[in-house]
């Protein structure tokens, strides 16, 4: 049976390859979906990406991946660092959740250090590159199975 594993995406990933390049990279986020979609289809299942600037609309899209989404990478971006009603969103999800950070969080300053996320976080990979999402992949197809 086909699973679908959501991507879902903070403020200002929807600038991925324009904004910092020299932090965050060239790549997109269209590049990030379609390699994630590539790892995915190799277990037979697929993802569905989503971005907002919004928190609210990250709860909310959390809810529907309740009825939605076997699994989920979710990179907070800022609200990683601030959101209480996201941990709690995350909280009420019961499949693996697996936290995505382009770059090494822990290098950079002290209020990146701490995420509310990873309280829920069944697996964080930070530092990677876009390539943290692809390896994320990896991980809740094997979880999921
Ligand atoms: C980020 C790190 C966050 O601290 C930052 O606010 C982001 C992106 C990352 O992918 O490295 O927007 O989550």
């Amino acid at each position: 049976m086909v699973k679908t594993i959501h991507i879902l995406n903070g403020p200002n990933l929807n600038l991925l390859g324009k904004r910092e390049p020299e932090i965050y990279g060239h790549e997109t986020l269209a590049d990030v979906e379609s390699a994630c979609a590539a790892v995915a289809a190799e277990r037979g299942h697929a993802v569905r990406l989503f971005q907002s600037n919004h928190e609210g609309e990250i709860v909310e899209q959390i809810h529907r991946a309740r009825d939605e989404a076997a699994a989920i990478v979710i990179n907070p971006a800022a609200y990683t660092h601030t959101s209480v009603a996201i941990l709690d969103a995350l909280n009420a999800f019961e499949g693996p959740v697996i936290e995505v950070h382009i770059s090494n969080v822990h290098k950079r300053e002290a209020f990146r250090h701490h995420s509310y996320v990873s309280l829920r976080a069944d697996g964080v990979i930070a530092g990677c590159g876009v390539e943290g999402y692809a390896l994320a992949i990896r991980r809740v197809c094997s979880l999921i199975g």
